[in-house]
Protein backbone atom coordinates (compact mmCIF):
# COMPACT_ATOMS: atom_id res chain seq x y z
CA UNK A 1 0.00 0.00 0.00
CA UNK A 2 0.96 3.63 -0.56
CA UNK A 3 1.73 5.77 2.37
CA UNK A 4 0.48 8.84 2.61
CA UNK A 5 4.21 10.86 2.69
CA UNK A 6 4.74 9.24 -0.94
CA UNK A 7 1.00 10.57 -2.33
CA UNK A 8 2.04 14.10 -0.95
CA UNK A 9 5.45 13.78 -2.88
CA UNK A 10 3.93 12.47 -6.10
CA UNK A 11 1.40 15.09 -6.10
CA UNK A 12 4.29 17.24 -6.15
CA UNK A 13 4.75 16.11 -8.52
CA UNK A 14 2.19 16.55 -11.04
CA UNK A 15 1.58 19.78 -9.52
CA UNK A 16 4.82 20.59 -11.23
CA UNK A 17 4.08 19.05 -14.38
CA UNK A 18 0.80 21.04 -14.53
CA UNK A 19 2.42 24.25 -13.56
CA UNK A 20 4.64 23.61 -16.56
CA UNK A 21 1.74 23.90 -19.29
CA UNK A 22 1.16 21.66 -21.97
CA UNK A 23 2.18 18.39 -20.86
CA UNK A 24 -0.15 18.06 -17.73
CA UNK A 25 -3.21 18.58 -20.42
CA UNK A 26 -2.32 15.01 -22.41
CA UNK A 27 -3.64 13.32 -19.09
CA UNK A 28 -7.16 14.70 -19.75
CA UNK A 29 -6.61 14.23 -23.95
CA UNK A 30 -5.19 11.67 -26.37
CA UNK A 31 -2.61 10.28 -24.45
CA UNK A 32 -4.34 8.37 -21.78
CA UNK A 33 -6.76 7.17 -24.14
CA UNK A 34 -3.98 6.12 -26.43
CA UNK A 35 -2.49 3.78 -22.73
CA UNK A 36 -5.40 2.67 -22.63
CA UNK A 37 -5.08 1.14 -26.48
CA UNK A 38 -7.63 3.77 -27.78
CA UNK A 39 -7.20 5.13 -30.68
CA UNK A 40 -3.65 5.26 -32.91
CA UNK A 41 -2.63 8.39 -35.19
CA UNK A 42 -0.27 6.73 -37.67
CA UNK A 43 2.71 8.95 -38.64
CA UNK A 44 5.55 8.30 -41.08
CA UNK A 45 7.97 5.71 -40.06
CA UNK A 46 5.50 4.58 -37.24
CA UNK A 47 6.67 1.27 -36.40
CA UNK A 48 2.46 0.07 -36.32
CA UNK A 49 2.29 0.23 -39.74
CA UNK A 50 3.69 -3.17 -41.12
CA UNK A 51 3.55 -1.63 -44.65
CA UNK A 52 6.18 0.74 -43.58
CA UNK A 53 8.45 -2.06 -43.34
CA UNK A 54 10.62 -1.84 -46.34
CA UNK A 55 14.15 -0.17 -45.35
CA UNK A 56 17.19 -3.09 -45.72
CA UNK A 57 18.25 -4.12 -41.77
CA UNK A 58 21.56 -3.24 -41.24
CA UNK A 59 24.00 -5.85 -41.11
CA UNK A 60 27.03 -5.41 -39.72
CA UNK A 61 29.95 -6.55 -41.42
CA UNK A 62 33.74 -6.54 -41.86
CA UNK A 63 34.36 -2.79 -41.26
CA UNK A 64 32.71 0.71 -41.46
CA UNK A 65 29.83 1.39 -38.73
CA UNK A 66 29.46 -1.36 -36.12
CA UNK A 67 31.79 -3.58 -38.14
CA UNK A 68 32.70 -6.69 -36.58
CA UNK A 69 35.99 -6.28 -35.06
CA UNK A 70 38.07 -8.94 -33.79
CA UNK A 71 40.42 -8.35 -31.19
CA UNK A 72 44.37 -8.58 -32.15
CA UNK A 73 46.01 -5.92 -29.90
CA UNK A 74 45.39 -3.00 -28.44
CA UNK A 75 42.91 -0.53 -29.53
CA UNK A 76 42.56 3.45 -29.72
CA UNK A 77 39.24 4.48 -29.50
CA UNK A 78 38.00 8.15 -29.98
CA UNK A 79 34.84 9.06 -28.74
CA UNK A 80 33.69 11.56 -31.25
CA UNK A 81 30.62 14.03 -32.66
CA UNK A 82 29.50 12.62 -36.32
CA UNK A 83 26.38 12.41 -38.44
CA UNK A 84 24.82 9.62 -39.08
CA UNK A 85 21.76 8.82 -41.83
CA UNK A 86 19.18 7.44 -39.82
CA UNK A 87 15.86 7.86 -41.46
CA UNK A 88 16.59 7.23 -45.42
CA UNK A 89 18.26 10.07 -46.77
CA UNK A 90 18.74 12.62 -43.70
CA UNK A 91 21.54 13.25 -41.96
CA UNK A 92 21.75 13.45 -37.92
CA UNK A 93 23.91 14.36 -35.50
CA UNK A 94 25.30 11.36 -33.57
CA UNK A 95 27.86 10.73 -31.98
CA UNK A 96 30.26 7.50 -32.61
CA UNK A 97 33.35 5.70 -30.99
CA UNK A 98 36.02 5.44 -33.87
CA UNK A 99 38.88 2.80 -34.11
CA UNK A 100 41.11 1.11 -36.75
CA UNK A 101 42.87 -1.95 -36.87
CA UNK A 102 44.98 -3.57 -39.58
CA UNK A 103 44.05 -0.47 -41.95
CA UNK A 104 40.40 -0.89 -41.37
CA UNK A 105 38.59 1.69 -39.90
CA UNK A 106 35.57 1.34 -37.19
CA UNK A 107 33.08 3.34 -35.84
CA UNK A 108 30.67 1.80 -32.76
CA UNK A 109 32.53 -1.56 -33.90
CA UNK A 110 30.96 -4.71 -32.46
CA UNK A 111 34.32 -5.96 -30.63
CA UNK A 112 34.82 -9.75 -30.24
CA UNK A 113 37.38 -11.41 -28.18
CA UNK A 114 38.23 -14.80 -26.91
CA UNK A 115 37.13 -15.53 -23.31
CA UNK A 116 40.77 -15.28 -21.04
CA UNK A 117 42.23 -13.19 -23.63
CA UNK A 118 43.53 -9.44 -22.58
CA UNK A 119 41.88 -6.49 -23.70
CA UNK A 120 43.53 -3.55 -24.05
CA UNK A 121 42.38 0.31 -25.25
CA UNK A 122 42.55 3.46 -24.68
CA UNK A 123 39.63 5.42 -24.75
CA UNK A 124 40.34 9.08 -25.59
CA UNK A 125 37.23 12.04 -25.64
CA UNK A 126 36.84 13.90 -28.54
CA UNK A 127 33.66 15.19 -27.62
CA UNK A 128 33.04 18.58 -25.75
CA UNK A 129 32.24 17.17 -22.27
CA UNK A 130 33.13 14.91 -19.69
CA UNK A 131 32.98 10.46 -20.84
CA UNK A 132 33.93 7.30 -19.69
CA UNK A 133 33.46 3.80 -21.56
CA UNK A 134 31.25 0.79 -19.49
CA UNK A 135 31.92 -2.82 -20.62
CA UNK A 136 28.22 -3.88 -19.44
CA UNK A 137 28.40 -7.26 -17.99
CA UNK A 138 31.94 -7.98 -17.58
CA UNK A 139 33.78 -8.83 -14.57
CA UNK A 140 36.23 -6.37 -14.37
CA UNK A 141 37.85 -4.29 -11.69
CA UNK A 142 36.33 -1.40 -10.40
CA UNK A 143 39.14 1.12 -12.26
CA UNK A 144 38.35 -0.96 -15.47
CA UNK A 145 34.39 -0.59 -15.06
CA UNK A 146 33.70 2.65 -16.42
CA UNK A 147 32.62 3.76 -13.12
CA UNK A 148 31.26 7.17 -13.52
CA UNK A 149 33.63 8.45 -11.12
CA UNK A 150 36.27 7.54 -13.94
CA UNK A 151 34.70 9.90 -16.74
CA UNK A 152 37.60 11.92 -18.52
CA UNK A 153 37.39 15.50 -19.87
CA UNK A 154 37.36 16.56 -23.27
CA UNK A 155 40.84 15.88 -24.80
CA UNK A 156 41.36 13.36 -21.71
CA UNK A 157 42.20 9.71 -22.15
CA UNK A 158 41.52 5.89 -20.53
CA UNK A 159 43.65 3.40 -20.42
CA UNK A 160 41.86 -0.08 -20.26
CA UNK A 161 43.72 -3.44 -19.73
CA UNK A 162 41.37 -6.45 -18.25
CA UNK A 163 41.45 -9.88 -18.81
CA UNK A 164 38.26 -11.13 -20.21
CA UNK A 165 37.14 -13.59 -17.08
CA UNK A 166 33.21 -13.73 -18.69
CA UNK A 167 31.88 -17.21 -20.24
CA UNK A 168 31.05 -16.53 -23.96
CA UNK A 169 27.91 -14.35 -24.69
CA UNK A 170 26.67 -11.46 -25.93
CA UNK A 171 27.85 -8.34 -23.70
CA UNK A 172 27.99 -4.65 -24.73
CA UNK A 173 29.56 -1.47 -24.17
CA UNK A 174 28.37 2.02 -23.65
CA UNK A 175 28.67 5.56 -22.22
CA UNK A 176 28.77 6.28 -18.41
CA UNK A 177 29.22 9.78 -17.49
CA UNK A 178 26.95 10.81 -14.97
CA UNK A 179 23.53 13.20 -15.85
CA UNK A 180 24.69 12.07 -19.72
CA UNK A 181 24.88 8.49 -20.06
CA UNK A 182 21.44 8.65 -21.27
CA UNK A 183 21.79 11.40 -23.73
CA UNK A 184 25.29 9.80 -25.04
CA UNK A 185 24.14 6.67 -25.79
CA UNK A 186 20.79 7.73 -26.99
CA UNK A 187 22.82 9.84 -29.66
CA UNK A 188 24.56 6.61 -30.34
CA UNK A 189 27.86 5.64 -27.73
CA UNK A 190 27.25 2.16 -27.79
CA UNK A 191 28.12 -1.16 -29.63
CA UNK A 192 28.02 -4.74 -28.85
CA UNK A 193 31.26 -6.79 -27.00
CA UNK A 194 31.29 -10.42 -28.24
CA UNK A 195 32.89 -12.59 -25.74
CA UNK A 196 33.65 -16.24 -27.81
CA UNK A 197 34.51 -19.74 -26.35
CA UNK A 198 33.43 -23.66 -26.85
CA UNK A 199 30.09 -23.78 -26.33
CA UNK A 200 29.50 -20.33 -28.37
CA UNK A 201 31.55 -22.26 -31.03
CA UNK A 202 29.68 -26.09 -30.39
CA UNK A 203 26.27 -23.94 -31.11
CA UNK A 204 26.88 -22.42 -33.76
CA UNK A 205 28.31 -25.53 -35.42
CA UNK A 206 25.02 -27.22 -34.27
CA UNK A 207 23.33 -24.83 -36.34
CA UNK A 208 25.45 -24.02 -38.65
CA UNK A 209 25.21 -20.03 -38.08
CA UNK A 210 27.85 -17.26 -39.40
CA UNK A 211 28.28 -14.08 -37.57
CA UNK A 212 25.86 -11.25 -39.68
CA UNK A 213 25.01 -13.86 -41.78
CA UNK A 214 22.56 -16.19 -39.91
CA UNK A 215 23.55 -15.26 -36.65
CA UNK A 216 23.07 -11.26 -36.49
CA UNK A 217 23.62 -9.19 -33.23
CA UNK A 218 20.37 -7.54 -33.14
CA UNK A 219 19.80 -3.69 -31.23
CA UNK A 220 16.48 -2.28 -30.84
CA UNK A 221 16.00 1.02 -30.11
CA UNK A 222 13.43 3.89 -30.06
CA UNK A 223 14.05 7.58 -31.01
CA UNK A 224 12.27 10.41 -31.70
CA UNK A 225 13.45 12.73 -34.81
CA UNK A 226 12.49 16.45 -35.42
CA UNK A 227 10.82 17.63 -38.95
CA UNK A 228 14.29 17.82 -40.38
CA UNK A 229 15.11 14.28 -39.70
CA UNK A 230 17.38 14.46 -36.58
CA UNK A 231 16.91 12.87 -33.40
CA UNK A 232 15.73 14.76 -30.93
CA UNK A 233 16.27 14.44 -27.13
CA UNK A 234 14.18 16.46 -24.66
CA UNK A 235 13.11 15.30 -21.85
CA UNK A 236 10.74 17.48 -19.59
CA UNK A 237 10.45 16.64 -16.13
CA UNK A 238 7.72 13.86 -16.17
CA UNK A 239 10.01 11.94 -18.90
CA UNK A 240 12.90 12.16 -17.13
CA UNK A 241 10.72 10.81 -14.12
CA UNK A 242 9.26 8.29 -16.68
CA UNK A 243 12.39 8.06 -19.09
CA UNK A 244 12.21 9.22 -22.96
CA UNK A 245 10.48 7.17 -25.14
CA UNK A 246 10.86 6.84 -28.39
CA UNK A 247 8.14 6.81 -31.86
CA UNK A 248 10.36 5.10 -34.25
CA UNK A 249 11.66 1.68 -33.28
CA UNK A 250 15.51 1.34 -35.33
CA UNK A 251 16.47 -2.33 -35.12
CA UNK A 252 20.63 -1.89 -35.84
CA UNK A 253 19.66 1.79 -36.87
CA UNK A 254 17.53 0.88 -39.45
CA UNK A 255 13.85 1.82 -39.22
CA UNK A 256 11.45 0.02 -40.12
CA UNK A 257 13.27 -2.60 -41.43
CA UNK A 258 13.01 -5.94 -43.43
CA UNK A 259 15.40 -7.98 -43.62
CA UNK A 260 15.43 -11.55 -46.50
CA UNK A 261 15.74 -15.01 -44.50
CA UNK A 262 15.72 -18.44 -46.00
CA UNK A 263 13.77 -21.06 -44.61
CA UNK A 264 15.92 -22.26 -41.87
CA UNK A 265 17.41 -21.46 -38.40
CA UNK A 266 18.83 -17.83 -37.80
CA UNK A 267 20.44 -17.26 -34.37
CA UNK A 268 19.23 -13.16 -33.17
CA UNK A 269 21.53 -11.96 -30.50
CA UNK A 270 18.48 -9.37 -29.70
CA UNK A 271 19.77 -6.13 -26.91
CA UNK A 272 17.69 -3.76 -25.54
CA UNK A 273 19.57 -0.73 -25.76
CA UNK A 274 16.70 1.90 -25.25
CA UNK A 275 16.91 4.07 -22.90
CA UNK A 276 13.74 3.58 -21.44
CA UNK A 277 11.50 1.57 -23.41
CA UNK A 278 10.35 -2.31 -22.62
CA UNK A 279 9.91 -4.72 -25.14
CA UNK A 280 7.50 -7.60 -24.91
CA UNK A 281 9.19 -9.46 -27.75
CA UNK A 282 7.28 -11.75 -30.41
CA UNK A 283 7.64 -13.51 -33.50
CA UNK A 284 4.19 -13.46 -35.30
CA UNK A 285 2.75 -14.74 -38.65
CA UNK A 286 -0.55 -12.92 -39.45
CA UNK A 287 -1.97 -12.65 -35.76
CA UNK A 288 -0.33 -16.41 -34.93
CA UNK A 289 2.69 -16.11 -32.09
CA UNK A 290 5.27 -18.53 -33.56
CA UNK A 291 7.73 -20.33 -31.14
CA UNK A 292 10.87 -19.37 -30.63
CA UNK A 293 13.89 -21.05 -28.94
CA UNK A 294 15.90 -18.90 -26.09
CA UNK A 295 19.41 -20.13 -26.03
CA UNK A 296 20.87 -17.32 -23.96
CA UNK A 297 20.75 -14.48 -21.78
CA UNK A 298 22.73 -11.63 -20.25
CA UNK A 299 25.50 -13.63 -19.31
CA UNK A 300 26.07 -16.50 -22.50
CA UNK A 301 24.19 -19.14 -22.79
CA UNK A 302 21.63 -21.29 -20.94
CA UNK A 303 21.31 -24.87 -19.57
CA UNK A 304 19.18 -25.96 -22.14
CA UNK A 305 16.73 -24.41 -25.40
CA UNK A 306 13.73 -23.18 -23.74
CA UNK A 307 10.88 -23.04 -26.37
CA UNK A 308 8.64 -19.64 -25.34
CA UNK A 309 6.43 -17.20 -27.68
CA UNK A 310 7.05 -14.53 -25.92
CA UNK A 311 9.91 -12.85 -23.48
CA UNK A 312 10.00 -9.33 -22.16
CA UNK A 313 13.09 -7.66 -23.07
CA UNK A 314 13.91 -4.40 -20.28
CA UNK A 315 16.95 -1.70 -21.00
CA UNK A 316 20.20 -3.46 -20.91
CA UNK A 317 19.19 -6.86 -21.52
CA UNK A 318 20.07 -9.43 -23.86
CA UNK A 319 18.33 -12.25 -25.03
CA UNK A 320 20.06 -14.56 -27.73
CA UNK A 321 17.50 -17.13 -29.59
CA UNK A 322 17.03 -19.32 -32.53
CA UNK A 323 13.91 -18.64 -34.77
CA UNK A 324 13.48 -21.49 -37.27
CA UNK A 325 11.66 -19.53 -40.64
CA UNK A 326 10.81 -22.61 -42.05
CA UNK A 327 7.30 -22.09 -39.96
CA UNK A 328 6.25 -19.87 -42.78
CA UNK A 329 5.70 -20.35 -46.14
CA UNK A 330 7.77 -18.46 -48.85
CA UNK A 331 6.65 -15.34 -49.80
CA UNK A 332 4.79 -14.96 -46.33
CA UNK A 333 6.22 -12.40 -43.68
CA UNK A 334 7.40 -12.93 -39.84
CA UNK A 335 6.98 -9.94 -37.71
CA UNK A 336 9.24 -9.13 -34.68
CA UNK A 337 6.67 -7.46 -32.62
CA UNK A 338 6.42 -6.03 -29.28
CA UNK A 339 3.21 -6.71 -28.28
CA UNK A 340 0.74 -4.80 -26.16
CA UNK A 341 1.42 -4.98 -22.54
CA UNK A 342 0.18 -2.68 -19.16
CA UNK A 343 3.36 -1.42 -17.15
CA UNK A 344 1.38 -0.49 -15.03
CA UNK A 345 -0.69 -3.73 -14.14
CA UNK A 346 -0.18 -4.32 -10.46
CA UNK A 347 -0.30 -0.26 -9.84
CA UNK A 348 -4.38 -0.89 -9.70
CA UNK A 349 -5.44 2.23 -8.36
CA UNK A 350 -3.73 2.39 -5.66
CA UNK A 351 -1.56 5.26 -6.19
CA UNK A 352 -4.80 7.48 -7.68
CA UNK A 353 -5.41 10.97 -6.79
CA UNK A 354 -8.68 12.01 -5.84
CA UNK A 355 -11.12 13.14 -9.20
CA UNK A 356 -8.61 11.05 -11.56
CA UNK A 357 -10.93 8.41 -12.14
CA UNK A 358 -9.15 5.88 -9.58
CA UNK A 359 -5.67 5.67 -12.03
CA UNK A 360 -2.35 5.08 -10.55
CA UNK A 361 0.40 8.14 -10.41
CA UNK A 362 2.45 5.62 -12.64
CA UNK A 363 0.15 5.50 -15.23
CA UNK A 364 -0.97 8.69 -15.13
CA UNK A 365 2.51 9.72 -15.06
CA UNK A 366 3.00 7.63 -18.20
CA UNK A 367 0.21 9.47 -20.31
CA UNK A 368 2.30 12.56 -20.29
CA UNK A 369 5.17 11.02 -22.47
CA UNK A 370 5.63 13.35 -25.25
CA UNK A 371 6.22 10.12 -27.23
CA UNK A 372 3.66 9.30 -29.98
CA UNK A 373 3.90 5.31 -28.90
CA UNK A 374 2.42 5.04 -25.47
CA UNK A 375 4.65 2.73 -23.70
CA UNK A 376 3.09 -1.33 -23.62
CA UNK A 377 1.14 0.20 -27.56
CA UNK A 378 2.09 -2.78 -29.95
CA UNK A 379 4.01 -2.17 -33.15
CA UNK A 380 6.87 -4.02 -35.51
CA UNK A 381 10.27 -4.37 -34.98
CA UNK A 382 11.52 -6.02 -38.27
CA UNK A 383 9.93 -8.44 -40.88
CA UNK A 384 11.45 -11.01 -41.95
CA UNK A 385 10.33 -12.21 -45.12
CA UNK A 386 10.63 -15.92 -46.28
CA UNK A 387 12.80 -16.15 -49.76
CA UNK A 388 13.50 -18.97 -51.58
CA UNK A 389 16.25 -21.40 -49.83
CA UNK A 390 16.84 -25.09 -48.99
CA UNK A 391 14.45 -26.04 -46.17
CA UNK A 392 16.97 -26.77 -43.53
CA UNK A 393 15.27 -28.35 -40.02
CA UNK A 394 17.80 -28.04 -36.82
CA UNK A 395 17.31 -30.26 -34.47
CA UNK A 396 18.10 -28.56 -30.54
CA UNK A 397 20.67 -29.96 -28.26
CA UNK A 398 19.45 -31.36 -25.15
CA UNK A 399 22.26 -29.16 -23.56
CA UNK A 400 23.63 -26.02 -24.61
CA UNK A 401 26.18 -24.96 -21.27
CA UNK A 402 26.52 -25.44 -17.89
CA UNK A 403 24.85 -22.79 -15.46
CA UNK A 404 26.06 -24.32 -11.79
CA UNK A 405 23.63 -22.45 -8.69
CA UNK A 406 25.37 -20.34 -6.44
CA UNK A 407 24.89 -22.12 -3.51
CA UNK A 408 23.05 -19.89 -1.27
CA UNK A 409 22.95 -21.87 1.60
CA UNK A 410 23.87 -19.35 5.12
CA UNK A 411 24.02 -16.47 2.47
CA UNK A 412 23.09 -13.05 4.17
CA UNK A 413 19.65 -11.55 3.03
CA UNK A 414 20.08 -7.92 1.77
CA UNK A 415 17.13 -5.75 1.22
CA UNK A 416 17.34 -3.27 -1.67
CA UNK A 417 14.13 -1.63 -1.68
CA UNK A 418 12.81 0.74 -4.53
CA UNK A 419 11.00 3.89 -3.56
CA UNK A 420 10.30 7.76 -4.84
CA UNK A 421 10.51 10.86 -3.38
CA UNK A 422 11.52 14.41 -4.14
CA UNK A 423 10.57 13.48 -7.65
CA UNK A 424 13.15 11.16 -8.33
CA UNK A 425 13.33 7.21 -7.55
CA UNK A 426 15.56 5.91 -4.67
CA UNK A 427 17.52 3.15 -4.05
CA UNK A 428 17.03 2.24 -0.27
CA UNK A 429 15.68 5.65 0.19
CA UNK A 430 19.28 6.96 -1.34
CA UNK A 431 19.84 9.26 -4.64
CA UNK A 432 22.87 8.46 -6.04
CA UNK A 433 25.96 10.31 -4.66
CA UNK A 434 29.78 9.95 -6.27
CA UNK A 435 31.20 9.01 -3.34
CA UNK A 436 29.01 7.79 -0.80
CA UNK A 437 29.42 4.10 -0.28
CA UNK A 438 25.73 2.95 0.41
CA UNK A 439 26.54 -0.58 1.59
CA UNK A 440 29.54 -2.84 2.11
CA UNK A 441 30.00 -6.46 1.02
CA UNK A 442 32.80 -9.14 1.74
CA UNK A 443 35.06 -10.50 -0.82
CA UNK A 444 33.94 -13.83 -1.28
CA UNK A 445 30.35 -13.30 0.48
CA UNK A 446 27.66 -14.86 -1.35
CA UNK A 447 24.46 -12.43 -0.68
CA UNK A 448 20.61 -12.47 -1.60
CA UNK A 449 18.87 -9.03 -2.88
CA UNK A 450 16.01 -9.13 -2.20
CA UNK A 451 14.57 -6.04 -4.80
CA UNK A 452 11.30 -4.76 -4.16
CA UNK A 453 9.23 -2.29 -6.23
CA UNK A 454 6.16 -0.58 -4.65
CA UNK A 455 3.30 -1.08 -5.69
CA UNK A 456 2.94 2.24 -6.99
CA UNK A 457 5.85 2.24 -8.88
CA UNK A 458 6.67 1.47 -12.92
CA UNK A 459 8.98 -1.37 -13.92
CA UNK A 460 12.84 -0.65 -13.56
CA UNK A 461 15.32 -2.97 -14.97
CA UNK A 462 17.76 -3.10 -11.90
CA UNK A 463 21.40 -3.56 -13.39
CA UNK A 464 24.76 -4.26 -11.58
CA UNK A 465 28.59 -3.69 -12.25
CA UNK A 466 30.96 -5.98 -12.13
CA UNK A 467 29.27 -9.42 -10.99
CA UNK A 468 26.19 -11.39 -12.47
CA UNK A 469 23.85 -12.90 -10.54
CA UNK A 470 21.17 -15.22 -10.63
CA UNK A 471 17.25 -14.76 -10.11
CA UNK A 472 16.09 -16.95 -7.47
CA UNK A 473 12.30 -16.13 -7.17
CA UNK A 474 9.92 -13.59 -8.22
CA UNK A 475 7.10 -12.88 -5.74
CA UNK A 476 4.00 -10.83 -6.49
CA UNK A 477 4.83 -10.50 -10.24
CA UNK A 478 1.59 -9.09 -12.37
CA UNK A 479 -1.13 -11.41 -14.11
CA UNK A 480 0.55 -10.65 -17.71
CA UNK A 481 4.29 -11.89 -16.31
CA UNK A 482 2.74 -14.45 -13.75
CA UNK A 483 0.75 -16.12 -16.93
CA UNK A 484 4.63 -16.41 -18.46
CA UNK A 485 6.41 -17.90 -15.73
CA UNK A 486 6.69 -21.76 -16.29
CA UNK A 487 10.35 -21.97 -15.07
CA UNK A 488 9.23 -22.28 -10.85
CA UNK A 489 9.57 -19.67 -8.79
CA UNK A 490 7.52 -17.38 -10.76
CA UNK A 491 10.60 -17.17 -13.24
CA UNK A 492 10.35 -16.33 -17.18
CA UNK A 493 12.87 -17.43 -19.50
CA UNK A 494 14.53 -13.71 -19.57
CA UNK A 495 15.62 -14.90 -15.68
CA UNK A 496 17.40 -18.08 -16.83
CA UNK A 497 21.33 -18.22 -16.28
CA UNK A 498 23.69 -15.43 -15.81
CA UNK A 499 21.69 -12.27 -15.84
CA UNK A 500 23.56 -8.80 -14.88
CA UNK A 501 19.87 -6.67 -15.40
CA UNK A 502 16.40 -7.85 -14.05
CA UNK A 503 13.39 -6.02 -14.63
CA UNK A 504 11.09 -5.34 -11.20
CA UNK A 505 7.56 -4.72 -12.04
CA UNK A 506 5.25 -2.90 -9.99
CA UNK A 507 4.22 -4.87 -6.82
CA UNK A 508 7.18 -7.72 -7.39
CA UNK A 509 10.08 -8.58 -4.89
CA UNK A 510 12.88 -10.37 -7.15
CA UNK A 511 15.35 -12.15 -5.03
CA UNK A 512 18.86 -12.41 -7.16
CA UNK A 513 21.81 -14.53 -5.26
CA UNK A 514 25.20 -13.04 -5.99
CA UNK A 515 28.46 -14.21 -5.44
CA UNK A 516 31.32 -11.62 -4.75
CA UNK A 517 34.46 -13.87 -4.53
CA UNK A 518 36.68 -11.75 -6.92
CA UNK A 519 40.67 -11.82 -7.07
CA UNK A 520 41.44 -7.80 -7.50
CA UNK A 521 43.83 -6.49 -5.20
CA UNK A 522 41.93 -4.37 -2.60
CA UNK A 523 38.38 -2.32 -2.02
CA UNK A 524 36.62 -2.34 -5.08
CA UNK A 525 33.34 -0.27 -5.48
CA UNK A 526 30.80 -0.87 -8.32
CA UNK A 527 27.61 0.70 -9.15
CA UNK A 528 24.06 -0.50 -9.37
CA UNK A 529 21.38 1.19 -10.44
CA UNK A 530 18.39 1.16 -13.09
CA UNK A 531 18.80 0.87 -16.54
CA UNK A 532 16.14 3.67 -17.53
CA UNK A 533 19.03 5.62 -18.04
CA UNK A 534 17.16 9.23 -17.25
CA UNK A 535 16.36 7.22 -14.08
CA UNK A 536 19.90 6.48 -13.87
CA UNK A 537 21.22 9.75 -14.72
CA UNK A 538 18.44 11.37 -12.12
CA UNK A 539 20.54 9.12 -9.62
CA UNK A 540 18.43 6.01 -9.27
CA UNK A 541 21.64 4.49 -8.58
CA UNK A 542 24.05 3.43 -5.40
CA UNK A 543 27.85 2.68 -4.87
CA UNK A 544 28.32 -0.85 -3.11
CA UNK A 545 32.10 -1.71 -1.93
CA UNK A 546 33.39 -4.87 -2.22
CA UNK A 547 36.25 -5.10 0.55
CA UNK A 548 39.17 -6.65 0.23
CU1 LIG B 1 24.71 -0.79 -19.07
CU2 LIG B 1 25.85 0.89 -15.60
O1 LIG B 1 25.24 0.03 -17.34
CU1 LIG C 1 26.75 -2.36 -16.73
CU1 LIG D 1 14.00 2.89 -12.92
Amino acid sequence: MMRRRQLFQFAGVAAVAAAGGAAWMYYGSGRSTALAGGPFRHYPFDPVAAENFQQKLFIPVGEGPFGVLDLAGPLKIRATAASFPLLPGRESPFLLYQTEQAGKAYQNPILRIESGARFTASLENGLAESTIIHWHGLHVPAAMDGHPASVIAPGGRYDYDFTVRDRGGTYWYHTHAHNLTAKQAYYGLASFFLVDDDDQRRVNKAFDLQLGVTDLPLVIQDKQFDAQGKLLYQPGVHEAMMGWLGDIVLANLTPNAVQAVTPRTYRLRLLNGSNARIYRLAFVKGSTPLDFTVIGTDGGLIERPETVSEAFLAPGERLDVLLDAGQAQVGEDIFLKSLTFDAMENEGSAGGMPGMGGMGMGRMMAGMSSSRLPLGHEFNVLKLSVTAGERVVAKLPTTLSQVKPIPTEGAAQRKIELSMGQMRFLINGRTFKMDEIAFDVKRGAVEIWNISNPTLGIPHPMHIHGFSFQVLERIGSPPQLAATARFGKGRTVSDLGWKDTVLVWPGETVRVAINFTHDFPGDQTYVFHCHNLEHADAGMMINFRVQA
